[in-house]
């Protein structure tokens, strides 16, 4: 693995390796209350042109459990393809850094810094996917449910970038996947026929009705409706997903054992309810923290060769 772009670029091996180095260093964190400075001396670059809290605590603070450190920019500071173009950004940083991990809009730049740079280029999120939150999402399903073939995934919500990356990592992980949206905010049924193309043995289900959806799932997946870079749809959005909410009525209709996931940042009230968020069937904030540790994974593997 040079750059971590798309889960679609990734073979089964590679991710599997990823889960299993990070779940080594979350370990070892666990036991003995630090990780080998594995990164020491090296620095990651890390460009927001959209706002975080999970993508920008988790590689900052691995960086610093590995030993290395995590340099931010600004969005306004770099100015991708505006101040300077991505190659150019790319070649600088390659020049000075171990690592460029990026947020941006337009998945364009992300390929062009990956395409420039001389280093490894992480994907922290674009308008198109969220590779590190949904193998994220993956690792989290692995700790609470062990084997995760021939499990069930329904993911209620947004066509988005989430939905995407999540159908791509549980059709490599052998996950079943069931996306429930409203009429005219599916997944393009290009990007679904380029998925199962990458992986023809997947089960990859979609519906209008969420009831459906959750009947047999092992985890019920929820994002926001409104995406950075979305606000100002909201209005019309929270019209249009009316029925999509994940909330303690749509709970009956899954299988008792089924737990509950959201990337976050939620507005609670719309796609999922609080008392769903806070209950027992919620697993939101060890999924945030395994951002943490995925990370952790992904760094040692790209930056520390493990
Ligand atoms: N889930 C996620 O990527 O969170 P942030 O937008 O806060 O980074
Ligand atoms: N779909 C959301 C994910 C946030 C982590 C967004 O792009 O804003």
């Amino acid at each position: 693995m040079t750059h971590f772009i798309s889960i679609a670029d990734c073979t089964v091996s590679e991710l599997e390796h990823l889960l299993d180095v990070a779940a080594k260093l979350k370990k070892q964190l666990r036991s003995t209350g630090r990780n080998d400075p594995i990164l020491a001396g090296k620095t990651l670059a890390m460009i927001f042109e959209k706002p975080s809290l999970r993508t920008h605590a988790s590689f900052s603070v691995a960086m610093t459990q590995l030993g290395g450190a995590g340099m931010i920019f600004r969005s306004d500071e770099v100015g991708l393809e505006r101040r300077e173009p991505a190659k150019d950004v790319a070649r600088v940083l390659s020049s000075m850094c171990d690592g460029i991990m990026a947020r941006v809009f337009e998945h364009e730049k992300i390929l062009n810094l990956a395409k420039w740079a001389t280093v490894p280029v992480i994907n922290g999120l674009t308008d198109y996917n969220h590779p590190c939150q949904a193998m994220t999402d993956l690792m989290t399903m692995r700790e609470k449910l062990g084997d995760l073939k021939g499990r069930t995934l329904a993911y209620v919500g947004d066509g988005n970038n989430m939905a995407r990356s999540l159908s791509i990592a549980c059709g490599k992980l052998g996950v079943r996947f069931v996306l429930a949206s409203p009429a005219g905010y599916e997944l393009p049924s290009d990007d679904i026929d380029r998925i199962m193309a990458g992986n023809p043995q997947m089960e990859f289900q979609t519906t209008n009705v969420p009831a459906d959806a959750v009947r047999e799932a092992d985890v019920i997946y929820t994002d926001t409706w409104v995406s950075m870079g979305q606000e100002a749809e909201k209005e019309r959005r929270t019209r249009d997903f009316a029925g999509f909410a994940v909330n303690e009525a749509l709970l009956t209709a899954a299988p008792k054992h089924v737990i509950v996931m959201h990337c976050l940042p939620a507005y609670r009230g719309l796609e999922i309810s609080d008392a769903v968020m806070e209950g027992p069937q919620s697993v939101i904030f060890d999924q945030a923290e395994n951002r943490l540790h995925f990370q952790k994974g992904l760094l040692a593997v790209l930056l520390g060769k493990m």
